[in-house]
């Protein structure tokens, strides 16, 4: 059992939990849940979304990060470690490829949806100095779309800025990265929330999030809710399993899981209640907006508002923020895995990794113009992908690494790595990952599938 990775290690607990939050805190926080929740009915979706976070997102996290910290190298590689440590089918390496696998298509589709944020931040900054105002913000957000060049050019800049902080390493790279982003996120963030409150919206916007219509809740609703628990927590596909591998091993493991877990949904919600206010005071209906949704309707608010371009360039800056540390997360287990090969240093590990995915984001940018035609299970290549990694992919990666940790793994090493949980705590836990957990997720895809 390493005490130490050879990729570096964290410098402490709070260097862990800023890294894992940063990790969990994104797009998928503050694009994503918001439209996920106005396109599956508010309440309902919410409802089913925590109680995903607490039965299924909290059992996995503990399990992915004992399994890492006990690991100590890429998803693969620790994958490889504890089968043969422990005589088990080698078979259950395949955890670790479907982990780098949506890894690498997310991060494809990510870096794309990160570049528009940066695109947007930009134009923001260009009004603030007098640019023209965007008037039309469907308009915009199609004009940006329809742009191959502007896509791509965005995406190659949000992929620089992740690669040149992973190619820096754990210490001197991601964990300076998440010392000074994440304050800054959480400071932009209650300023928002704070406007959200001035527009005295913001019972509107609770009752829209937390009152569930349960006529609502349906296989896409539940499969949509634990893919987003998923995806939010950066789960079922090894990049907490990575973070877990530089984990000293005094840390609690439990503690640290909960913490990350709820910063991750208090986020969440507290993005929700930072932008529906926004929305139902301008009047703009939440419903059907899609990935367009924040990008298409809150420009026309921050028109209208006082200090509503600042406002609106924090926003931005607050999106790309919270986007960068999670790629980063995406990017560290392909870097990690080339690394552990022998052959490059992480300089050329991380460009090589970064240089794969960005032609592989390719994909996503030329498909809402160029390719715009081509259809995959009846979707654009970037719902495609999308829905292959985050629906799919991590459900299923999920599942396997919660039947490995409850049921395959020696008691000895989970017992061992959550040490400081009490018996019945510990048996707790073995329920929700290997039974209930599973249960649920078997139940959701096979709705899904043949529903
Ligand atoms: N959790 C990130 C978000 O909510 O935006 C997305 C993500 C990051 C997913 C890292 C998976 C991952 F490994």
């Amino acid at each position: 059992m390493a005490n130490n990775s050879i990729h570096g290690m964290w410098s402490s607990r709070l260097a862990f939990i800023l890294a894992a939050s940063g990790s969990a805190v994104g797009l998928g926080n503050i694009w994503r849940f918001p439209y996920l929740a106005s396109d599956n009915g508010g309440g309902a979706f919410v409802l089913v979304y925590l109680g995903c976070i607490l039965l299924v997102g909290l059992p996995i996290m503990a399990a992915e990060i004992l399994m890492g910290r006990h690991g100590r190298m890429s998803p693969v590689n620790t994958l490889r470690k504890l089968t043969s440590e422990g005589g088990h089918s080698k078979g259950w390496v395949v955890i670790g490829w479907i982990g780098m696998a949506a890894a690498v298509m997310i991060l494809s589709f990510y870096s794309v949806v990160g570049g528009w944020t940066l695109h947007y931040a930009w134009l923001y900054v260009q009004q603030l100095f007098g640019g023209a105002p965007i008037t039309d913000p469907g308009a915009t957000f199609g004009a940006l779309l329809a742009s191959p060049g502007t896509l791509v050019f965005w995406h190659s800049a949000f992929m620089l800025m992740t690669v040149g902080v992973v190619a820096m390493g754990v210490e001197k790279g991601l964990e300076r990265a998440v010392k000074l982003l994440m304050p800054l996120l959480f400071l932009i963030l209650l300023g928002l929330f704070a406007y959200g409150v001035s527009t005295g919206k913001v019972g509107q916007a609770f009752s829209f999030l937390f009152t569930p219509d349960f006529s609502k809740i349906d296989g896409n609703v539940l499969l949509a809710a634990l893919g987003q628990a998923f995806f939010s927590m950066s789960l079922g596909m090894c990049g907490i399993m990575t973070y877990g591998a530089y984990l000293p091993r005094d840390i609690s493991i439990p503690k640290v899981a909960g913490t990350v877990a709820i910063m991750d949904t208090t986020v969440a919600l507290l993005a929700g209640l930072a932008i529906f206010p926004v929305i139902f005071a301008f009047g703009l209906d939440p419903a059907g907006g899609g990935p367009g949704l924040i990008f298409t309707s809150l420009p026309l608010a921050f028109n209208d508002m006082p200090f509503g371009i600042p406002y609106a360039l924090a926003f931005f800056v607050l999106l790309a923020v919270a986007a960068w540390t999670s790629s980063i997360s995406l990017l560290e287990p392909p870097t990690a895995f080339i690394v552990e090969k022998g052959k490059v240093s992480r300089k050329g590990a991380a460009l090589l990794a970064a240089v794969g995915i960005w032609a592989l984001g390719l994909l996503t940018a030329l498909g809402f113009n160029v390719w715009s035609s081509v259809r995959v299970f009846g979707r654009d290549l970037q719902g495609a992908v999308e829905y292959i990694a985050s629906d799919l992919m991590l459900p299923i990666g999920g599942l396997l690494i919660a039947l490995f940790a409850a049921w395959v793994l020696r008691k000895e090493i989970t017992r061992g790595e959550l040490s400081d949980m009490g018996n019945g705590g510990f048996l707790v836990w073995k329920i929700l990952c290997g039974v209930v957990a599973p249960g649920l997720v078997l139940v959701i895809l096979y709705m899904k599938i043949f529903g």
